[in-house]
């Protein structure tokens, strides 16, 4: 078992944030051979929520430093959002494709539901609204479950709405109009977020160009936009005269050689981690692209799935998702005035919430 409180004299460098942490739970079934973190952040905003990442970890320590950082990140995400919740995340270590069964995710849920609803969990990166649904069997604290267990489904819905306004809230401050109208938007990987951000695009009259690893992904998007240029990667798109780039695949689409390369003045997508490492912030400033920071844009599907836990509303949801546009423009509005780029107004906006909002919560009810 990892010592977590010994991991912070011997190696700092993955963990940021590490000490803040309100609570770590390690979690282990050996029979289902379930191997699973739950980390707590924060809970100043309310029960921490966010989602759980199945993945082959090389080792605990590297889980452990992936879900101290992606827990972090979910507090500062919620906060943004206007959610009342705090950040939390979860890991569970091991292949989805081979280690995945109902007892492993039944008894998951147990030490979900043995948190008492300080960590509210959904869907990431190897696991699905299925997977939810199971795991909801042991615990009332699951988000991101299927429609037809009054779940909120596919959470790439609001997500891609989402950035498409903050996409509108950066051609506002750029343009002085909000629409993409006339534009060339360069949408790098269209999955599920990226397909979808392309359809609110062409409707808003912009030229689309798409790049994206799979054939099939590209292929989708051509059967319902026959006018969509195809580029045949990253580095052709980045390398194109565009308005803006919108990353919508991997982390880390923004290292040095993109920011020197690119021609775009916005960059706005829907990717997680687009800053390949610190400074690439700043990198972006000094060439006079404005950058919207990605936990904003993106959080449109915590927005939907969080919904869930009052009973899904798509409507209600939507309404919430659409302010992520004022948002949006008040953190480059806040930027300009603070003198700092944007990811740095961004988060001292969410640290702000979390501090001023939680600390209400100190005030004495009587009982
Ligand atoms: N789905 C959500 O609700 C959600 C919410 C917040 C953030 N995100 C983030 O948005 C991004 C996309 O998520 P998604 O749900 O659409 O995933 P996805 O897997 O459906 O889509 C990703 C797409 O990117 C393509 N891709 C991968 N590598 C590429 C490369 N080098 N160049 C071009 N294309 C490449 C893939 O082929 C795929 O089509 C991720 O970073 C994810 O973390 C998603």
């Amino acid at each position: 078992m990892t010592d977590v409180f010994g991991l912070s004299h011997k190696d700092t460098s993955p963990v940021s944030g590490q000490t803040k942490h309100e609570q770590v739970v390690f979690c282990s079934d050996e029979r289902s051979g379930l191997h699973a973190i739950i980390a707590v952040y924060n809970t100043a905003l309310g029960p921490s929520l966010g989602g759980t990442r199945f993945y082959p970890y090389g080792s605990e320590q590297a889980a452990l430093a992936d879900v101290l950082n992606l827990s972090r990140a979910m507090a500062y995400k919620n906060a943004l959002a206007g959610l009342d919740l705090g950040g939390g995340k979860a890991v569970i270590i091991g292949d989805p494709a081979t280690d995945k069964s109902e007892a492993l995710l039944r008894a998951y849920g147990r030490f979900v539901q043995s948190l008492g609803g300080r960590y509210f969990t959904a869907c990431d990166v190897g696991t699905y609204s299925e997977d939810m649904d199971i795991v909801a069997r042991e615990s009332s604290y699951v988000t991101g479950r299927t429609l037809a267990n009054g779940g909120a489904g596919d959470s790439s819905i609001l997500t891609a709405y989402g950035v498409f306004q903050g996409m509108r809230a950066a051609a506002e401050h750029v343009h002085g109009t909000s629409t993409l109208r006339g534009r060339r938007v360069g949408v790098e990987g269209v999955g599920k977020v990226g397909h979808r951000l392309v359809d609110h695009l062409v409707e808003d009259g912009a030229e689309v160009v798409i790049c994206d690893v799979d054939e099939q992904a590209v292929e989708r998007v051509r059967r319902r936009h026959p006018q969509v240029e195809v580029v045949a990667d990253q580095l052709a798109l980045t390398s194109l005269d565009i308005d803006v780039y919108a990353p919508c695949a991997l982390g880390g689409a923004l290292d040095d050689e993109t920011v020197a390369r690119l021609r775009a003045g916005i960059v706005c997508g829907g990717a997680n981690n687009q800053l390949a490492h610190p400074g690439v912030e700043k990198e972006l400033a000094d060439r006079g692209i404005l950058y919207a920071p990605d936990y904003v844009v993106n959080s449109g599907g915590v927005i939907q799935v969080a919904d869930e836990i009052h009973g899904f509303d798509m409507d209600r949801a939507k309404a919430k998702a659409t302010k992520i546009y004022d948002t949006t423009l008040k953190i480059f509005v806040a930027a300009a005035e603070e003198g700092v780029p944007p990811a740095v107004a961004a988060d001292r906006l969410a640290e702000r919430r979390m501090s001023e909002v939680g600390r209400i919560r100190g005030i004495w009810l009587g009982r």
